[in-house]
Order: structure tokens, then sequence, then C-alpha cells
């Protein structure tokens, strides 16, 4: 008879014949910086998570290096907003200050830094509206936007990451970047993300709620298999070193499918409102947390994921 149990008898059996492993290197943390000093505000949405000014950032990239994560995400949240995110493009903007800073304290921390305009725009779009102002002006963002990555890339950025889902910037980008002299600057792209209602607590960390109308003219639909997998290639042969799916725990079917129709390294952000869930029924006593958030933690990486993107990285690393 099959007795499968007997694999399961004995811990070190258990672990000789365990297929997926989750690792501190596997993590990126988001960090979202603000102008100010002495600032750390805890995002009610998500509790664990703050907007923080650089002097906090700086005592955050200590507390991370400790417990082993050496990657975080930047955002930055700027002073002013204006209709094409002036402070984006801006060499002493919050982000280019930011990534100075940090680079300059830790060497070894690898910045990333989420390139998009939803942060720095007052209407809170991902670029610069169309004339009528209905949506985004897809091709008059995408002539901006390989400004803002050599602001990134001037500061010292060890990955540019564009979240904003316009067609053709990682082109766009990887020229930028080319004719600037960065050519070994890598691109992780949001490849394919969906119009997700789990970004909801997010947008009030980022401040980024959008003024009118939704993100569904650039983000994905959630119903859309196919699409998902187009648009992550179509970013692999624009020249993406990384791809990305977005959300993650409503589309581990996604991540998948991307793993299987592509070899290149493969990032997934479990996202602001996913987050939210565990932590708040964790704290109202629902769920075992720290079993529930590695539960979720091997599932990415068993449905394909290379790179996690969390808010949970800390707490994860802190359990390792
Ligand atoms: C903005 C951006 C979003 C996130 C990362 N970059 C949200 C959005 O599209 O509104 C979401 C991250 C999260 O929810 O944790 N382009
Ligand atoms: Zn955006």
């Amino acid at each position: 008879m099959d007795r499968l149990r007997r694999t399961r008898m004995n811990p070190n059996l258990r672990s000789l014949v365990r297929e997926t492993y989750v690792r501190a290197d596997d993590f990126i943390y988001p960090l979202f910086v603000k102008p100010g000093e002495g600032i750390k505000t805890e995002v009610a949405s998500m509790p664990g998570v703050y907007q923080m000014s650089l002097d906090e950032i700086l005592k955050e990239c200590e507390v991370l290096q400790a417990l082993g994560i050496y990657s975080i995400l930047l955002f930055g949240i700027p002073a002013v907003k204006d209709s094409v995110g002036s402070d984006a493009l801006c060499d002493h903007g919050i982000i280019a200050t930011a990534v100075r800073a940090i680079k300059r304290s830790f060497p070894k921390m690898f910045v990333v830094t989420d390139l998009c305009f939803c942060e720095y725009t007052d209407h809170g779009h991902c670029g610069i509206l169309d004339h009528v102002h209905e949506t985004v002006d897809n091709d008059l963002t995408l002539s901006i936007s390989g400004q803002q990555a050599l602001v990134h890339a001037r500061a010292g950025a060890d990955m540019i990451a564009p979240s904003g889902m316009m067609d053709g910037i990682i082109t766009t980008l990887r020229d930028a970047l080319d004719v600037g002299g960065y050519v070994n600057l890598p691109i992780m792209s949001y490849s394919t993300k969906f119009a997700s209602g789990y970004y909801g607590p997010f947008r009030d960390v980022a401040e980024s709620v959008p003024s009118f109308g939704d993100r569904s003219t650039y983000q994905m639909d959630p119903a859309n298999r196919r699409e998902a997998i187009r648009e992550s290639l179509l970013d692999e042969h624009q020249g993406a070193d990384i791809l990305m799916v977005k959300p993650a725990l409503a589309y581990l079917d996604i991540i998948r499918d991307i793993r299987e129709a592509s070899n290149l390294p493969l990032a997934v952000y479990n996202v602001s409102g996913e987050y939210a869930m565990l932590k708040h029924a964790g704290n109202a006593g629902l769920i075992d947390y720290n079993r529930v958030m590695m539960e979720t933690m091997i599932g990415f990486k068993r449905a394909g994921a290379d790179i996690i993107i969390s808010y949970h990285a800390k707490e994860v690393a802190g359990l390792l």
C-alpha cells in the first residue's frame, strides 16, 4: 500500500523532503519617505507600517539589516504635488534625496525605486492627464518617464521599478538609461498589475487616491488570464530584467502561468490590503498570525515567485 505518511513521521525527514523555502533574502521591504524630521506616522489601516522622514528611514535601514533584509522598495511622498508630478523629475526631490542619503549611510542596501507619478500628481493618477482630463495620456507620460528614471539613476538607485502600467514604458526607460550611461542598471517591471481593491490602504499611506475615476484604463482586468501573460511577455521583450505579478493572493494562478511562460526572475507584490487583512485578523485573535503569514509566504514561493515584496518582511525575517 502507498504510505505517503512514511516521509512525515520524522522532523529531519520532513526537512529533507521539503520542496519550498522562504529566506530573508527573498524579500524586498517597502518604505515610504516624506519630507521633514522626526516623523514616523503609523498608517491606521496598516498597523506596523509608517510614513517616515529621512532620519527615521535611516534608523529603519539599520533595523532591517540587523534582521538580514538588504533590499528595500522606496516610495516618495513629496511636500508639493502638481499636475505633472514635478517633484519626481527633480534631482533634489524627495526620492532622489532619500536614495542619496540611504546609499551614503548604507552602501550595502539594495535600493529599488518605485517609478510612477501617482504619489507626485495633485490628481493622484499614474501619469499626465489627457486633454479632456478623463484618464492618463499614455504617450505624454512616457515622454517624461525617462527623466524620472535618470533622476533615480543619478541618485544611486540600484534598480528601477516602474509601477504605472504605461504601454511601452520598458522600451522608454531602457533607452533613457542606456543613453544616459546606465546600461547595467536593471529594471523590475510591475509587468502584470491588476486594477485591484487590495491597494486601498496603500493609497492612504502614499497619499495617492485618484481625485476622480479609477485606474482601470491602465491597470488590468482581474478576469483576464491570457492578457496577464501577454502583459508580462511584452515587458520581457522590451528588456525588463525582472517581471512582477501584483497583487498576490488572488492571483497565484497568474504567478504560476508567468513562471511557466517566461524564464525571467519573477517577483510578487503582497500588497497593502493583503497585509491589512492578516494584520487585523491577527490582532482580533481570529487567526494565528505568524502561522498564517508564513503559510502565505510559502504559497507565493510554491506558486513560482523568486522575490516577495511584502510589508510582512521584517516579521518573517524575525521568525526565520
Ligand atoms: C502606484 C502603486 C500602487 C502600489 C504600488 N505602486 C497602487 C496603485 O496602483 O494604486 C500598491 C501597493 C500596495 O497596495 O501595497 N503605481
Ligand atoms: Zn502610480
